[in-house]
């Protein structure tokens, strides 16, 4: 379950991801509310709107699926989000698949995405999803590396983007 943290944090996190060189701006910076990064109640329905969107009935129209939003935290510290699509369409099969992931700039390379990952395949399985499709650039090698760590089973590529298959149970 995604829980509300100190607003400050994901203040400071959004920042980070702005500034960003390393990797291109994730879609989901750009799709945070932003009033929600100045005012309170605007955090609050922002977060009610990532809550509304794992709902078939409330989600937005035009491609979009069900989504499970959730963040990664330590303590009341935003370290990373991560989303999961409770079903493909064909723009999904060829890229972002299942589920997709981000870590705040400042703590990568601590073994986050490989932990957040294994921690949203029982949620995944739980909503039905046997096994996952993740897909990642071919160039992208941390992403290729938190799937295989996490028994991805490579099955081919789309275009640029390299396509697994993950069991999500255990
Ligand atoms: C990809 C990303 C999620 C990895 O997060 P992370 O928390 O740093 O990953 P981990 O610490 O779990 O590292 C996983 C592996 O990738 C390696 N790795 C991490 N960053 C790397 C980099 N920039 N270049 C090469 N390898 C890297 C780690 O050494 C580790 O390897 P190991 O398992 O052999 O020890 C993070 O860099 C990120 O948010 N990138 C931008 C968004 C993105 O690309 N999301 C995935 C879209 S498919």
């Amino acid at each position: 379950m995604a829980t509300l943290i100190d607003p400050t944090s994901f203040v400071a996190a959004i920042a980070e991801w702005n500034a960003d060189r390393d990797f291109p701006l994730p879609w989901f910076v750009t799709d945070v509310d932003p009033g929600a990064l100045s005012l309170p109640s605007a955090f609050d329905a922002y977060v009610a709107r990532l809550l509304s969107e794992r709902e078939e009935t409330t989600i937005r129209p035009a491609g979009f699926v069900p989504m499970t939003t959730l963040w990664w935290a330590e303590g009341d510290r935003l370290l990373g989000r991560l989303a999961i699509r409770h079903r493909l369409t064909p723009a999904l099969e060829r890229a972002g698949g299942h589920i997709g992931y981000d870590v705040r700039p400042s703590a990568r390379r601590q073994g986050h995405a490989t932990a957040m990952l294994a921690a949203a395949l029982p949620i995944a399985n739980a909503l039905g999803i046997d096994e996952a499709l993740l897909t990642c650039d071919d160039t992208n090698t941390a992403s290729r590396r938190v799937i295989e760590a996490n028994g991805g089973r490579f099955v081919g590529m789309a275009g640029p983007k390299r396509r697994y298959l993950v069991p999500t149970r255990g």
